[in-house]
């Protein structure tokens, strides 16, 4: 019964514990300002809805820096991350300052930041939002893509892996 589980009282730490066995590829969400400044953030929360159309979500944390970008721009890239791309997970896991720097990005069809060298990458445009606890979960169209050979960076149970 659904309704007796949504009422059982789950532990902020035991629920961040459980949450921590599910292993994770390691996204760099991205989006611009209005004055097209780049903004970005570490994020697992990421999901493939539907094949037809093409549709992926990401969940935001409501107070971070960049939130309030996804709303107005209205576009986002997902940008997988590479086993060699921890610093950058690292990096776009602190919130605020210049995360962008030196990094090698290109502008792609939505405008949102595309990172060069990811080992994949999705340009999305925002078809709707959703209010998720202290969340808002970005619905989003899928309007390019590619991804290259390579070894993604894993994040299970408080740190980075890789496969094998
Ligand atoms: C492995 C990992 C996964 C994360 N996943 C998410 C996520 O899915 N959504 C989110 O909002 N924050 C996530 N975070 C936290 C953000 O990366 C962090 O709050 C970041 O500082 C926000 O940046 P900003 O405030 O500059 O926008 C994650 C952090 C790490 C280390």
């Amino acid at each position: 019964m659904l309704s007796a589980i949504s009422h059982m009282p789950v532990d902020k730490q035991e629920f961040r514990r459980v949450l921590g066995h599910f292993a994770a590829g390691v996204t760099i969400v991205t989006t611009v300002d209005e004055d097209g400044k780049p903004y970005g953030l570490t994020a697992t929360a990421f999901t493939s809805v539907s094949l037809e159309p093409p549709l992926v979500l990401v969940c935001v944390d409501k107070r971070s820096e960049s939130h309030p970008h996804f709303h107005t721009s209205g576009v986002f890239a997902v940008n997988f991350l590479a086993v060699d791309h921890e610093h950058l997970s690292r990096r776009f896991a602190v919130s605020g300052g210049e995360k962008f720097g030196d990094l090698a990005v290109r502008s792609g069809t939505t405008g949102a930041p595309v990172l060069v060298d990811a080992l994949g990458y999705l340009e999305c445009r925002t078809i709707e939002v959703v209010e998720g606890g202290d969340h808002t979960i970005f619905l989003g169209q899928v309007e390019a893509g590619d991804a290259r050979e390579g070894e993604p960076l894993v994040y299970f149970r408080g740190a980075y892996r890789k496969i094998s």
